[in-house]
């Protein structure tokens, strides 16, 4: 409905466009619906022998290695991995690249059942008191089963830091799924940390939610994220919520498995929070955790938004599962709730960006907001507004459920881009105003960029960015 309800804001010679009938007028007058033609095959999950979920060798051997930032700037890193056969060692013994002097992290083990499902003993390291800009080996495991990885700690926070983030969302573990994660690493744009928009595994998509297959999806991911931060949102896929086998903890397998610092952002629960990385300030939103008026995420939402200080971080970007601005048939306006409650915050703030996930395609806006209806007023329609955020859907990293490819028609004036095609993006922020935005669709080896822009930042240049308004 929000679609067709912006048409009725348009000019009246574009009024005559379309009574003469010219379906070409018609169809691109939102924006760009591309044309490209792809493989229609079926997106299959990869079998559980694949050499991407090997185990690694050695008798209790560190598996499903994955990093997130562990504070408020960068400063802390956690690791988190799973040993199978007994407990083991919950140590990081990590040191920088320029030293040899070996320091000690240490931290917990814990298990969770889901069902008839035992996990693996899952630890948790965060280290704390890192040098920015510097590398850092990490060493997991006892006795002669050790593995060690590393990660590179961010620049200091600042207003003209450049950083390169990679965005994935809706991944799974289908072959196509293995595609986008080597085209992201083969990229030669090279994300620096992945903001991941929720969906994780599609566990439940096994019976009983086989949680074998978040195992699965920890191999999968380890080549990655046991080397660079993966900024993780939930999604409706994380839910594992199942009363009719018992399991009624929402997120209970996700909770368990990857750990987040939301205290450090003086939030109540795991599932939302924010980071300030290099020149970002990023909020990641919970799409199924309750946000009306009074709720625990309403509130904590209020008041991090008036924390944000453009001059330290410049752009303000938001992360979510559900999306708000979609024309997408798949999902249509299931982000509709939301929206209505948060987006004048968003606009008031001038959100440089907010990327979700959710629908299994690719769609970008234009700069509008939606936030002048006052029921009298009949102006229930988006318009084009500086101060707002462009919308970016990137649920298309390739999961089981396959493509969402049936778009609605025509296409909105506020879709700007839209493509059923597997991907993943990159934002490079250059500096305090401008920063360079790519979606790569899907190649077997090399992704191609299938659309891209300059973001201008909202704070400090507020110039129109849209690849399609004048
Ligand atoms: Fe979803």
């Amino acid at each position: 409905m929000l679609g067709m309800r912006f048409y009725g804001h348009f000019p009246l010679a574009f009024l005559w466009i379309l009574i003469a009938g010219s379906e070409t007028f018609l169809l691109s007058k939102g924006g760009i619906t591309s044309t490209f033609i792809r493989n229609e095959e079926k997106s299959l999950d990869m079998p559980l022998e694949s050499d991407v979920f090997r185990v690694s060798s050695g008798y209790n051997a560190p598996q499903q290695v994955h990093i997130t930032q562990g504070d408020r700037t960068g400063k802390a890193v956690i690791v988190s991995w799973v040993t199978e056969d007994e407990p083991g060692s919950s140590t990081v013994v990590y040191w920088s690249e320029d030293s040899s002097n070996k320091l000690e992290a240490r931290g917990k083990v814990s298990t969770y059942k889901y069902y008839n499902y035992t996990s693996g003993y899952i630890h948790h390291c965060t280290i704390h008191n890192l040098e920015f800009n510097t590398k850092y080996y990490y060493k997991l495991g006892i006795g002669n089963t050790t593995r060690t990885f590393w990660f590179i700690v961010p620049p200091k926070v600042g207003p003209n830091v450049p950083y390169t983030f990679g965005i994935i969302g809706d991944l799974g573990q289908t072959y196509d799924s293995n595609r986008t994660l080597g085209n992201y690493e083969m990229n030669p744009v090279k994300g620096q940390s992945v903001l991941f928009l929720g969906d994780l595994s599609y566990a439940d998509e096994y019976p009983f939610h086989d949680n074998l297959r978040w195992d699965t999806w920890g191999r999968f991911i380890e080549r990655s994220a046991a080397y660079q931060p993966w900024i993780w949102t939930t999604g409706n896929h994380d839910l594992d919520y199942a009363p009719e086998i018992g399991e009624t903890k929402p997120f209970k397998p996700f909770l368990n498995r990857y750990h987040v610092p939301f205290k450090s952002s003086k939030s109540t629960k795991p599932l939302w929070y924010s980071i300030k990385r290099a020149s970002a300030y990023i909020i990641i939103l919970s799409s199924y955790s309750a946000y009306g008026r009074s709720t625990p995420q309403y509130k904590w939402l209020r008041k991090e938004l008036r924390k944000v200080n453009r001059s330290e971080t410049p752009w303000l970007i938001v992360l979510m599962h559900a999306p708000w601005y979609n024309s997408n048939i798949a999902h249509y306006m299931e982000g509709e709730t939301m929206r209505v409650v948060f987006e004048p915050f968003f606009v008031q703030s001038k959100v440089d960006i907010v990327f979700a996930g959710h629908v299994h395609a690719y769609e970008r806006s234009e700069r509008v907001s939606n936030i002048v209806y006052n029921i009298v007023n009949g102006k229930c329609t988006p318009v084009y507004d500086q101060s707002a955020p462009v919308y970016i859907t990137i649920g298309d990293g390739g999961n089981v459920q396959g493509l969402a490819d049936n778009f609605t028609e025509p296409q909105p004036a506020y879709s700007a881009f839209r493509e059923a095609s597997f991907g993943h993006a990159t934002l490079e922020i250059m500096n305090q105003t401008h920063a360079f935005y790519a979606w790569h669709r899907n190649g077997d080896i090399y992704s191609f960029q299938a659309d891209s822009l300059w973001l201008y930042n909202r704070y400090w240049y507020p110039m129109n960015d849209s690849t399609t308004i004048n």
